[in-house]
């Protein structure tokens, strides 16, 4: 597989450059609007248009405004595409949805594998286990994070939610709350210093407590499941993919 990276000279750019190598992973063009010299072991270019070779797939780690070139470069050429970025609006989600119907499209705002592990397992304890077992979720980041709880919670709540009907999130709990409902699933968010990001899914019965734990130490392991992603997309026909799909793909 070679890919071409989009946001080549940001942070996670960087990073996937990096992990590409190491995995062995060619790189055969970084795109990036910033460009002002060829700093890469790659050729960089300022725009989609100037790439000058085709890829089995494009990883994106720029910016959301950037999606309609993407989109028109990836369908022009038939490649493979994996979206990394976060914040597209409800219009720039539809044109996702309408361009996977000719390309292979794979979108996540969580690329780390381990977490699609963690809510693949977290779905699988909770229909196994039942509404005999409290399901609480606490999730840990750094004292620079805007939103709570994390996206990636939600997603986590979401992935159990479905497994078993009925069941709705409680945020955070403070004051005369009464005794505990059979149907919540608590969520609950830290705050402080440079945690990187930390997920934690408990089920908590009779006299025994079951806790499923993710930590995130840095960002490569967000590349790495781009990289993984990409690997399961270019097999896959047009259609729109998480990594959540690779993950069931691999456990079978
Ligand atoms: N899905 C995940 O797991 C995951 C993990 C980390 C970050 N992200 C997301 O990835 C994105 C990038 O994060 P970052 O920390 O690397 O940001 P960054 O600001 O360090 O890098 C973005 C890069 O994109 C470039 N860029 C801007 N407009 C462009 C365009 N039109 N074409 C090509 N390149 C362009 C910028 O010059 C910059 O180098 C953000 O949306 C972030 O939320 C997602």
């Amino acid at each position: 597989m070679n890919i071409i990276i989009s946001g080549a000279l940001g942070r996670m750019g960087k990073t996937l450059a990096e992990a590409a190598k190491a995995s062995g992973t060619e790189v055969v063009c970084g795109v990036d609007t910033a460009l002002r010299e060829q700093t890469a072991e790659f050729p960089l270019v300022k725009t989609c248009e100037q790439i000058p070779c085709q890829a089995d797939v494009i990883i994106d780690f720029s910016v959301a405004e950037n999606l309609n070139t993407l989109l028109n470069y990836a369908l022009q050429t038939k490649t493979a595409l994996v979206l990394c970025v976060t914040g597209y609006s409800d219009r720039q989600l539809r044109d996702i949805q309408e361009a996977s119907r000719q390309i292979p499209i794979l979108r996540g705002a969580n690329m780390s594998f381990g977490i699609q592990v963690l809510a693949q397992l977290a779905a699988a304890a909770a229909r196994i286990l039942g509404k005999d077992y409290d399901i609480e979720i606490v999730e840990k980041h750094h004292n620079k994070k805007a939103d709570s709880p994390s996206g990636t919670a939600l997603m986590l709540s979401a992935a159990m939610q479905k497994e078993l009907g009925g069941l709705s999130p409680v945020f955070g709990r403070h004051g005369k709350t009464g005794e505990r409902g059979a149907n919540e699933i608590g969520i609950h968010a830290v705050r402080g210093g440079t945690v990187s990001g930390e997920h934690e899914v408990g089920f908590y019965g009779d006299a025994e407590e079951i806790i499923l734990t993710h930590r995130a130490e840095n960002r490569a392991l967000f590349a790495r499941g781009a990289l993984r992603g990409a690997a399961f997309l270019v097999e896959q026909p047009p259609g729109l993919y998480t990594l959540g799909d690779a993950v069931a793909d691999l456990i079978g």
